[in-house]
């Protein structure tokens, strides 16, 4: 079987982002930063460590400040330049995209995730692609999507990032019904968008890294509702469940949910925590926070 390479991969970003308003009323919640890096940077970093060279931004309005974010900054580099601020000149080099590495296409209306994957599928053509959600942000040692990619390679299909979850948590997830379980990886014979308590098939939930085939492009053309009314991208991968082509991957990693508030609060301080110039000033911080909470109650 000759399992095509993956090189373009899609960044839905047209949410509204209802949950952090209202910071999110004129900030695009991807541009929110844990510590001093965007979140799209983290998922932008990600794809680019497992081989993606075609970045695919589906935007709404209002978020114009995310593709400024990826455009040259001629004036604060020179600046940055003339004061020999070398280390900073670097670090602005990674969000530097290459020309025509970059593509942006409008949702109009947010009409759920599945909506904005299918706004992409002129761009993405015949091809398998990923797709990255920058409100999932996974801490690994190998990032998440390139532990994916290697799987990939060997499985060929449908690829999604999986993780365990307790029932109570299933119903905001998507599900997998496992057929068959190889260890790091299941072959799935069925996907619950957010199942009703208690009927959660398995407790593996998909979270927001994929990498799929073109059918599931042309699946999503039946525009067909599901939970909430949302075209789901779920919906459109389980129906390719019927020929055993759908797998779920146990990633090694730290995911945080990113697009709520707990999670980004978490996400933040682990990332502080991972900094070698933060850690020892923001460790003590913290001890001595929790030590004064601790005697206040
Ligand atoms: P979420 O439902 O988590 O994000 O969608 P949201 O709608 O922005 O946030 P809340 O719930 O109102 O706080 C997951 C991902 O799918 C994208 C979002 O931008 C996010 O990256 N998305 C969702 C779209 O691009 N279009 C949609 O119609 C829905």
């Amino acid at each position: 079987m000759k399992i095509k390479k993956v090189t373009k991969a899609i960044f839905p970003v047209a949410g509204m982002g209802t949950r952090f308003l209202p910071a999110t009323k004129s900030i695009p919640k991807e541009i929110m930063t844990l510590v001093d890096r965007p979140l799209i940077q983290y998922a932008i970093d990600e794809a680019r460590a497992a081989g993606i060279k075609e970045f695919i931004f589906v935007t709404a309005r209002g978020k114009s400040a995310l593709e400024d974010y990826f455009d040259h900054s001629p004036e604060l580099e020179n600046t940055l330049r003339k004061a020999g601020k070398t280390d900073l000149l670097e670090i602005l080099k990674d969000t530097n995209m290459d020309s025509g590495a970059i593509a942006y296409v409008r949702q109009n209306r947010a009409l759920g995730l599945g909506h904005a994957v299918w706004c992409a599928q002129r761009l993405v053509g015949n091809e398998p692609f990923a797709v990255l959600l920058p409100d999932d942000v996974i801490a690994a040692e190998k990032p998440c999507l390139q532990q994916m990619m290697e799987a990939y390679a060997e499985t060929g299909g449908n690829m999604v990032a999986a993780m365990e979850v307790s029932p109570a948590k299933a119903s905001s997830y998507g599900v997998l019904d496992i057929d068959e379980d190889m260890g790091s990886v299941v072959r799935a014979k069925g996907m619950v968008e957010k199942p009703k308590p208690g009927e959660a098939p398995s407790n593996l939930a998909v979270i927001g890294r994929y990498i799929l085939t073109p059918k599931v492009m042309s699946n999503l053309n039946k525009m067909k509702q599901g939970a909430g009314g949302e075209i789901q991208l779920t919906d459109a991968i389980a129906e390719e469940t019927n020929d055993g082509s759908v797998y779920g991957f146990r990633f090694v990693g730290q995911r945080y949910d990113c697009g709520s508030k707990a999670g980004f609060l978490q996400a933040t301080v682990a990332f502080a925590l991972s900094r070698p110039d933060l850690r020892d000033e923001f460790s003590t911080y913290l001890h001595d926070m929790i030590a004064l909470q601790k005697a206040a109650q």
